[in-house]
Protein backbone atom coordinates (compact mmCIF):
# COMPACT_ATOMS: atom_id res chain seq x y z
CA UNK A 1 0.00 0.00 0.00
CA UNK A 2 1.45 3.26 -0.61
CA UNK A 3 0.57 6.69 -1.70
CA UNK A 4 1.11 8.75 -4.86
CA UNK A 5 -0.01 12.18 -5.24
CA UNK A 6 -2.38 12.06 -2.08
CA UNK A 7 -4.15 9.03 -3.30
CA UNK A 8 -3.78 5.81 -1.75
CA UNK A 9 -2.99 2.97 -3.77
CA UNK A 10 -2.70 -0.80 -3.57
CA UNK A 11 0.29 -1.60 -5.97
CA UNK A 12 0.22 0.43 -9.18
CA UNK A 13 -4.01 0.86 -8.56
CA UNK A 14 -5.51 4.07 -7.56
CA UNK A 15 -7.92 2.72 -4.53
CA UNK A 16 -10.38 5.87 -5.34
CA UNK A 17 -10.88 3.86 -8.80
CA UNK A 18 -11.22 0.75 -7.62
CA UNK A 19 -14.03 1.76 -5.16
CA UNK A 20 -15.89 4.01 -7.96
CA UNK A 21 -15.49 0.56 -10.28
CA UNK A 22 -16.75 -1.75 -8.05
CA UNK A 23 -18.45 -0.30 -5.08
CA UNK A 24 -17.99 -0.45 -1.35
CA UNK A 25 -17.74 -1.94 1.48
CA UNK A 26 -14.58 -3.86 -0.53
CA UNK A 27 -11.53 -5.72 0.28
CA UNK A 28 -8.60 -5.68 -2.04
CA UNK A 29 -5.65 -7.60 -1.98
CA UNK A 30 -1.95 -6.57 -3.16
CA UNK A 31 -0.31 -10.21 -4.51
CA UNK A 32 3.42 -8.22 -4.34
CA UNK A 33 2.81 -7.90 -0.31
CA UNK A 34 1.89 -11.45 0.08
CA UNK A 35 4.32 -12.82 -1.75
CA UNK A 36 7.02 -10.89 0.07
CA UNK A 37 5.41 -12.04 3.30
CA UNK A 38 6.40 -15.23 2.42
CA UNK A 39 9.22 -15.29 1.41
CA UNK A 40 10.80 -14.13 4.66
CA UNK A 41 9.87 -17.37 5.52
CA UNK A 42 11.00 -19.40 2.78
CA UNK A 43 14.38 -17.55 2.65
CA UNK A 44 15.17 -18.91 5.75
CA UNK A 45 13.85 -22.45 5.79
CA UNK A 46 16.30 -25.25 5.50
CA UNK A 47 15.40 -27.41 2.54
CA UNK A 48 13.24 -30.11 3.68
CA UNK A 49 11.03 -27.56 6.23
CA UNK A 50 7.63 -26.72 5.27
CA UNK A 51 5.75 -23.64 5.35
CA UNK A 52 2.09 -24.74 5.62
CA UNK A 53 0.26 -21.23 5.55
CA UNK A 54 -2.96 -21.20 7.99
CA UNK A 55 -5.78 -21.13 5.81
CA UNK A 56 -8.37 -20.18 8.10
CA UNK A 57 -6.96 -16.52 8.19
CA UNK A 58 -8.01 -15.78 4.68
CA UNK A 59 -8.74 -18.85 2.62
CA UNK A 60 -9.94 -17.32 -0.72
CA UNK A 61 -9.05 -19.85 -2.92
CA UNK A 62 -6.95 -17.11 -5.46
CA UNK A 63 -4.86 -16.23 -2.35
CA UNK A 64 -4.70 -20.05 -1.71
CA UNK A 65 -3.66 -20.41 -5.41
CA UNK A 66 -0.92 -17.56 -5.01
CA UNK A 67 0.48 -19.91 -2.30
CA UNK A 68 0.69 -22.94 -4.14
CA UNK A 69 2.48 -21.28 -6.61
CA UNK A 70 5.02 -19.88 -4.29
CA UNK A 71 5.80 -23.48 -2.95
CA UNK A 72 3.62 -23.17 0.08
CA UNK A 73 1.83 -25.86 2.06
CA UNK A 74 -1.42 -25.56 4.33
CA UNK A 75 -2.52 -26.03 7.75
CA UNK A 76 -6.23 -26.55 7.91
CA UNK A 77 -9.17 -26.55 10.59
CA UNK A 78 -11.49 -27.92 8.44
CA UNK A 79 -12.82 -30.32 5.93
CA UNK A 80 -13.81 -27.94 4.00
CA UNK A 81 -10.47 -26.13 4.12
CA UNK A 82 -9.08 -29.33 3.21
CA UNK A 83 -11.29 -28.96 0.24
CA UNK A 84 -10.44 -25.82 -0.39
CA UNK A 85 -6.75 -26.55 -0.25
CA UNK A 86 -7.29 -29.50 -2.96
CA UNK A 87 -8.88 -27.11 -5.09
CA UNK A 88 -6.39 -24.79 -5.32
CA UNK A 89 -3.65 -27.60 -6.51
CA UNK A 90 -2.17 -28.04 -3.27
CA UNK A 91 0.11 -30.82 -2.84
CA UNK A 92 -1.39 -33.26 -0.44
CA UNK A 93 1.00 -34.62 1.16
CA UNK A 94 1.96 -30.63 2.04
CA UNK A 95 -1.20 -30.59 4.29
CA UNK A 96 -1.50 -30.43 8.40
CA UNK A 97 -4.78 -30.80 9.96
CA UNK A 98 -5.20 -29.11 13.42
CA UNK A 99 -8.88 -29.08 15.61
CA UNK A 100 -10.03 -29.80 18.73
CA UNK A 101 -13.64 -31.26 17.24
CA UNK A 102 -12.63 -33.33 14.21
CA UNK A 103 -15.76 -34.78 12.84
CA UNK A 104 -15.80 -38.41 11.62
CA UNK A 105 -16.81 -37.23 8.21
CA UNK A 106 -13.61 -35.20 8.58
CA UNK A 107 -10.96 -37.73 9.02
CA UNK A 108 -12.32 -40.03 6.94
CA UNK A 109 -11.99 -37.37 4.41
CA UNK A 110 -8.51 -36.76 5.54
CA UNK A 111 -7.43 -40.43 5.66
CA UNK A 112 -8.32 -40.44 1.92
CA UNK A 113 -6.90 -37.51 0.59
CA UNK A 114 -3.67 -38.51 2.28
CA UNK A 115 -2.50 -35.60 3.88
CA UNK A 116 0.50 -35.19 5.55
CA UNK A 117 -0.61 -35.46 9.18
CA UNK A 118 -3.61 -35.36 11.34
CA UNK A 119 -2.75 -32.95 14.46
CA UNK A 120 -4.24 -34.93 17.26
CA UNK A 121 -5.68 -32.83 20.24
CA UNK A 122 -7.34 -35.54 22.65
CA UNK A 123 -7.53 -38.94 23.51
CA UNK A 124 -11.03 -39.38 21.96
CA UNK A 125 -10.07 -37.93 18.46
CA UNK A 126 -7.13 -40.07 18.88
CA UNK A 127 -9.80 -43.14 19.16
CA UNK A 128 -12.01 -41.87 16.41
CA UNK A 129 -9.04 -41.93 14.07
CA UNK A 130 -8.35 -45.28 15.37
CA UNK A 131 -11.65 -46.58 14.22
CA UNK A 132 -11.65 -44.80 10.93
CA UNK A 133 -8.00 -46.20 10.30
CA UNK A 134 -9.35 -49.81 10.94
CA UNK A 135 -12.64 -48.89 8.80
CA UNK A 136 -10.52 -48.03 5.64
CA UNK A 137 -7.58 -50.31 6.55
CA UNK A 138 -4.85 -47.98 6.27
CA UNK A 139 -2.17 -46.65 8.03
CA UNK A 140 -1.92 -42.69 9.46
CA UNK A 141 0.38 -40.17 10.09
CA UNK A 142 -0.02 -38.06 13.17
CA UNK A 143 1.17 -35.15 15.28
CA UNK A 144 0.67 -34.92 18.69
CA UNK A 145 -0.39 -31.18 19.33
CA UNK A 146 0.54 -30.76 22.71
CA UNK A 147 -0.14 -28.10 24.99
CA UNK A 148 3.35 -26.63 26.82
CA UNK A 149 1.40 -24.41 29.31
CA UNK A 150 2.54 -20.96 27.78
CA UNK A 151 1.17 -17.89 28.20
CA UNK A 152 1.98 -15.16 25.39
CA UNK A 153 0.38 -12.09 26.76
CA UNK A 154 -1.40 -11.17 24.03
CA UNK A 155 -5.60 -10.85 23.77
CA UNK A 156 -7.06 -13.78 26.14
CA UNK A 157 -9.37 -15.27 23.16
CA UNK A 158 -6.50 -15.75 21.04
CA UNK A 159 -4.16 -17.70 23.70
CA UNK A 160 -4.27 -21.11 22.86
CA UNK A 161 -0.96 -22.87 24.70
CA UNK A 162 -2.11 -22.20 28.52
CA UNK A 163 -2.56 -25.33 30.72
CA UNK A 164 -6.63 -24.82 30.70
CA UNK A 165 -7.13 -23.92 27.13
CA UNK A 166 -8.90 -26.38 24.95
CA UNK A 167 -6.41 -26.47 22.56
CA UNK A 168 -3.45 -29.41 23.21
CA UNK A 169 -2.58 -32.50 24.85
CA UNK A 170 -1.54 -32.62 28.59
CA UNK A 171 1.18 -35.05 29.61
CA UNK A 172 -1.21 -37.64 30.68
CA UNK A 173 -2.84 -37.25 27.45
CA UNK A 174 0.54 -37.41 25.43
CA UNK A 175 1.77 -40.78 27.28
CA UNK A 176 -1.15 -42.61 26.85
CA UNK A 177 -1.77 -41.84 22.89
CA UNK A 178 1.63 -42.58 22.51
CA UNK A 179 0.82 -46.05 24.16
CA UNK A 180 -2.32 -46.50 22.34
CA UNK A 181 -0.46 -45.61 18.91
CA UNK A 182 2.17 -48.09 19.51
CA UNK A 183 -0.26 -50.89 20.15
CA UNK A 184 -2.32 -50.14 17.21
CA UNK A 185 0.04 -50.41 14.63
CA UNK A 186 -2.22 -47.95 12.22
CA UNK A 187 -1.36 -44.80 14.22
CA UNK A 188 2.23 -43.71 13.23
CA UNK A 189 2.99 -40.80 15.49
CA UNK A 190 5.89 -38.79 13.35
CA UNK A 191 5.58 -35.58 14.36
CA UNK A 192 5.00 -33.26 17.54
CA UNK A 193 2.84 -30.36 17.20
CA UNK A 194 2.33 -27.01 19.18
CA UNK A 195 0.26 -23.86 18.47
CA UNK A 196 0.73 -21.09 21.38
CA UNK A 197 -1.63 -18.22 20.18
CA UNK A 198 -1.53 -15.58 18.07
CA UNK A 199 0.06 -12.20 17.34
CA UNK A 200 3.46 -13.27 19.52
CA UNK A 201 6.26 -10.27 19.18
CA UNK A 202 8.45 -12.06 21.16
CA UNK A 203 9.96 -15.00 18.99
CA UNK A 204 11.07 -16.62 22.42
CA UNK A 205 8.11 -17.49 23.43
CA UNK A 206 7.98 -19.82 20.40
CA UNK A 207 11.63 -21.14 20.78
CA UNK A 208 10.11 -22.33 24.45
CA UNK A 209 7.34 -23.87 23.06
CA UNK A 210 10.09 -25.97 20.54
CA UNK A 211 11.90 -26.57 23.69
CA UNK A 212 8.82 -28.52 25.19
CA UNK A 213 8.51 -30.04 22.12
CA UNK A 214 11.76 -31.33 21.45
CA UNK A 215 11.31 -32.91 25.43
CA UNK A 216 8.44 -34.78 23.81
CA UNK A 217 9.98 -36.00 21.11
CA UNK A 218 12.93 -37.38 22.91
CA UNK A 219 10.83 -39.17 24.96
CA UNK A 220 8.89 -40.81 22.56
CA UNK A 221 11.88 -41.58 20.29
CA UNK A 222 13.05 -43.49 22.72
CA UNK A 223 10.14 -45.37 23.67
CA UNK A 224 10.17 -46.32 19.69
CA UNK A 225 8.29 -43.44 18.13
CA UNK A 226 9.60 -42.18 14.66
CA UNK A 227 9.16 -38.22 15.49
CA UNK A 228 10.46 -36.94 11.92
CA UNK A 229 9.11 -33.17 12.18
CA UNK A 230 8.02 -30.38 14.81
CA UNK A 231 5.91 -28.43 13.88
CA UNK A 232 5.96 -25.04 15.13
CA UNK A 233 2.74 -23.54 15.03
CA UNK A 234 2.20 -19.99 13.62
CA UNK A 235 1.60 -16.83 15.64
CA UNK A 236 4.10 -14.52 14.46
CA UNK A 237 2.40 -10.73 15.04
CA UNK A 238 2.19 -7.87 13.28
CA UNK A 239 2.80 -4.26 13.37
CA UNK A 240 -1.25 -2.76 13.88
CA UNK A 241 -0.90 0.53 15.68
CA UNK A 242 2.84 0.33 17.46
CA UNK A 243 3.51 -3.11 18.84
CA UNK A 244 6.67 -5.41 17.81
CA UNK A 245 6.50 -7.24 15.23
CA UNK A 246 7.38 -10.65 15.32
CA UNK A 247 10.31 -11.09 12.88
CA UNK A 248 10.29 -15.08 11.11
CA UNK A 249 14.07 -14.24 10.22
CA UNK A 250 14.75 -13.84 13.97
CA UNK A 251 12.48 -16.95 15.25
CA UNK A 252 13.63 -19.45 12.36
CA UNK A 253 17.58 -18.32 12.88
CA UNK A 254 16.85 -19.19 16.53
CA UNK A 255 15.08 -22.41 15.84
CA UNK A 256 18.16 -23.03 13.60
CA UNK A 257 20.65 -22.82 16.09
CA UNK A 258 18.37 -24.68 18.57
CA UNK A 259 18.45 -27.91 16.35
CA UNK A 260 22.07 -28.04 14.97
CA UNK A 261 23.03 -32.10 15.50
CA UNK A 262 19.38 -33.01 15.69
CA UNK A 263 17.47 -34.41 12.49
CA UNK A 264 13.96 -32.95 12.88
CA UNK A 265 12.27 -31.57 9.91
CA UNK A 266 10.57 -28.49 10.78
CA UNK A 267 6.58 -26.88 10.19
CA UNK A 268 5.27 -23.37 10.69
CA UNK A 269 1.94 -22.66 10.47
CA UNK A 270 1.98 -18.81 9.74
CA UNK A 271 -1.27 -17.10 8.79
CA UNK A 272 -1.35 -12.94 9.96
CA UNK A 273 1.86 -12.65 9.31
CA UNK A 274 1.91 -13.81 5.34
CA UNK A 275 -1.29 -11.89 4.82
CA UNK A 276 -2.48 -9.42 7.31
CA UNK A 277 -0.66 -6.20 5.71
CA UNK A 278 -1.50 -6.93 2.26
CA UNK A 279 -5.18 -6.18 2.50
CA UNK A 280 -7.21 -3.22 3.27
CA UNK A 281 -11.09 -2.62 3.46
CA UNK A 282 -12.21 0.14 2.18
CA UNK A 283 -15.72 1.78 3.16
CA UNK A 284 -17.98 4.95 1.92
CA UNK A 285 -18.61 8.05 5.01
CA UNK A 286 -22.22 7.91 4.16
CA UNK A 287 -23.14 10.39 6.61
CA UNK A 288 -21.29 12.64 9.19
CA UNK A 289 -23.28 13.45 12.89
CA UNK A 290 -22.46 14.75 15.94
CA UNK A 291 -23.93 13.25 19.46
CA UNK A 292 -23.08 15.74 22.34
CA UNK A 293 -19.30 15.97 22.27
CA UNK A 294 -18.85 13.47 19.56
CA UNK A 295 -18.57 13.04 16.13
CA UNK A 296 -19.48 9.72 14.08
CA UNK A 297 -18.32 9.01 10.55
CA UNK A 298 -20.99 6.42 9.66
CA UNK A 299 -19.58 4.21 7.44
CA UNK A 300 -21.22 1.80 4.91
CA UNK A 301 -19.00 -1.36 6.53
CA UNK A 302 -19.85 -3.05 9.54
CA UNK A 303 -19.10 -5.42 12.43
CA UNK A 304 -20.76 -7.85 10.13
CA UNK A 305 -17.76 -7.30 7.21
CA UNK A 306 -14.72 -6.65 9.76
CA UNK A 307 -15.66 -8.25 13.60
CA UNK A 308 -12.17 -7.29 14.78
CA UNK A 309 -12.25 -4.38 16.46
CA UNK A 310 -15.93 -5.54 18.31
CA UNK A 311 -14.91 -9.11 19.22
CA UNK A 312 -10.87 -8.11 20.21
CA UNK A 313 -11.18 -4.31 20.63
CA UNK A 314 -8.48 -4.79 17.78
CA UNK A 315 -6.91 -1.48 16.35
CA UNK A 316 -6.99 -0.61 12.48
CA UNK A 317 -5.25 2.26 11.45
CA UNK A 318 -7.67 3.95 9.18
CA UNK A 319 -6.36 5.72 5.87
CA UNK A 320 -8.21 8.55 3.92
CA UNK A 321 -8.47 6.98 -0.06
CA UNK A 322 -8.45 10.82 -0.75
CA UNK A 323 -7.17 13.20 1.40
CA UNK A 324 -10.32 16.20 1.33
CA UNK A 325 -9.62 19.36 1.74
CA UNK A 326 -11.43 20.32 5.10
CA UNK A 327 -10.23 20.74 8.68
CA UNK A 328 -9.09 17.53 10.10
CA UNK A 329 -11.58 16.14 13.20
CA UNK A 330 -11.63 13.46 15.17
CA UNK A 331 -14.17 10.76 14.45
CA UNK A 332 -15.35 7.64 15.78
CA UNK A 333 -16.61 5.13 12.77
CA UNK A 334 -19.71 3.45 13.04
CA UNK A 335 -21.47 0.99 11.18
CA UNK A 336 -24.72 0.49 10.02
CA UNK A 337 -25.49 -2.52 12.14
CA UNK A 338 -27.93 -2.21 14.83
CA UNK A 339 -25.36 -2.98 17.71
CA UNK A 340 -24.16 -0.47 19.65
CA UNK A 341 -20.63 -1.93 19.53
CA UNK A 342 -20.82 -1.60 15.95
CA UNK A 343 -18.11 0.83 15.55
CA UNK A 344 -14.95 0.18 14.07
CA UNK A 345 -12.31 2.53 15.13
CA UNK A 346 -12.15 5.35 17.82
CA UNK A 347 -11.39 9.09 18.14
CA UNK A 348 -9.27 9.33 14.45
CA UNK A 349 -8.03 12.38 13.35
CA UNK A 350 -9.59 12.82 9.35
CA UNK A 351 -9.72 14.91 6.69
CA UNK A 352 -13.33 13.60 5.53
CA UNK A 353 -16.75 14.40 3.97
CA UNK A 354 -19.65 12.30 3.61
CA UNK A 355 -19.40 10.18 -0.02
CA UNK A 356 -15.46 10.17 0.49
CA UNK A 357 -13.79 6.57 1.12
CA UNK A 358 -11.63 5.61 3.87
CA UNK A 359 -9.40 2.67 4.35
CA UNK A 360 -9.08 0.03 7.31
CA UNK A 361 -5.28 -1.12 7.21
CA UNK A 362 -4.11 -4.82 7.87
CA UNK A 363 -7.15 -6.46 7.22
CA UNK A 364 -6.14 -9.04 4.89
CA UNK A 365 -6.01 -11.68 8.32
CA UNK A 366 -9.33 -12.76 9.79
CA UNK A 367 -11.11 -9.45 7.83
CA UNK A 368 -13.42 -11.38 5.43
CA UNK A 369 -13.21 -15.03 6.54
CA UNK A 370 -15.19 -14.06 9.60
CA UNK A 371 -17.57 -12.22 8.43
CA UNK A 372 -21.12 -12.17 8.18
CA UNK A 373 -25.04 -11.97 6.74
CA UNK A 374 -26.02 -9.93 10.38
CA UNK A 375 -28.67 -7.62 9.52
CA UNK A 376 -28.98 -8.90 6.23
CA UNK A 377 -26.08 -7.21 5.10
CA UNK A 378 -24.54 -8.77 1.98
CA UNK A 379 -20.96 -9.79 2.08
CA UNK A 380 -18.44 -7.48 0.34
CA UNK A 381 -16.75 -8.25 -3.37
CA UNK A 382 -12.73 -8.94 -2.73
CA UNK A 383 -10.17 -7.78 -5.14
CA UNK A 384 -6.51 -8.81 -5.93
CA UNK A 385 -3.78 -6.58 -7.60
CA UNK A 386 -1.17 -7.33 -9.38
CA UNK A 387 1.37 -4.52 -10.20
CA UNK A 388 -1.36 -2.80 -12.46
CA UNK A 389 -4.50 -5.90 -13.52
CA UNK A 390 -7.28 -6.31 -11.16
CA UNK A 391 -8.40 -9.56 -10.39
CA UNK A 392 -12.22 -10.08 -8.49
CA UNK A 393 -11.75 -12.81 -6.87
CA UNK A 394 -15.22 -12.76 -4.74
CA UNK A 395 -18.25 -10.84 -6.13
CA UNK A 396 -20.54 -9.49 -4.22
CA UNK A 397 -22.80 -11.54 -2.47
CA UNK A 398 -26.33 -10.08 -3.82
CA UNK A 399 -29.99 -11.12 -2.74
CA UNK A 400 -30.72 -14.17 -4.15
CA UNK A 401 -27.54 -15.64 -2.70
CA UNK A 402 -28.71 -14.18 0.17
CA UNK A 403 -31.95 -16.26 0.49
CA UNK A 404 -30.66 -18.96 -1.17
CA UNK A 405 -30.67 -21.44 1.19
CA UNK A 406 -34.09 -20.18 2.50
CA UNK A 407 -36.06 -20.89 -0.53
N1 LIG B 1 -1.96 -22.82 13.56
C1 LIG B 1 -3.00 -23.03 14.38
C2 LIG B 1 -3.23 -24.38 14.92
C3 LIG B 1 -3.86 -21.97 14.71
O1 LIG B 1 -4.89 -22.19 15.52
C4 LIG B 1 -3.63 -20.68 14.16
C5 LIG B 1 -4.51 -19.56 14.46
C6 LIG B 1 -2.53 -20.52 13.29
C7 LIG B 1 -1.71 -21.60 13.03
C8 LIG B 1 -2.20 -19.21 12.64
O2 LIG B 1 -1.88 -18.24 13.57
P1 LIG B 1 -1.36 -16.80 13.08
O3 LIG B 1 -0.03 -16.99 12.39
O4 LIG B 1 -2.36 -16.26 12.15
O5 LIG B 1 -1.26 -16.02 14.32
N2 LIG B 1 -9.25 -14.34 14.77
C9 LIG B 1 -8.09 -13.95 15.57
C10 LIG B 1 -6.94 -14.89 15.41
C11 LIG B 1 -7.27 -16.34 15.70
C12 LIG B 1 -6.12 -17.26 15.45
C13 LIG B 1 -6.55 -18.67 15.49
N3 LIG B 1 -5.52 -19.64 15.25
C14 LIG B 1 -7.74 -12.50 15.21
O6 LIG B 1 -8.44 -11.90 14.40
O7 LIG B 1 -6.78 -11.96 15.75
Amino acid sequence: MKEIEGQLCVEDIRVSDLAIEHGTPLFIYSSGVIKDNFKRYKDEIRDDDLICYAVKANSNLHILKLLVSQGSGFDVVSGNELKRCLTAGADKKKIVFSGVAKSIEEIKFAIESDILSINIESVGEFERILEIAKDLKKSVNCALRINPDISIGSHKYIETGTKTSKFGLDNEAIRNISELAQESELINITAIACHIGSQISDENLILSSLDSMIDVAIKLSTKGHAIKILDIGGGLGIRYKDEDAGDPKILLTKVKERLKGMDYKIILEPGRSVVANAGILVTKIEYIKEAGEKKFAIIDAGMNDLIRPSLYEAWHEVREVEVSNVEACHYDLAGPVCETGDVLAKDRKLKILPNDCVAFMDVGAYGSVMASNYNSRLKPIELLVTGNKVKVIKRRESFEDLIALES
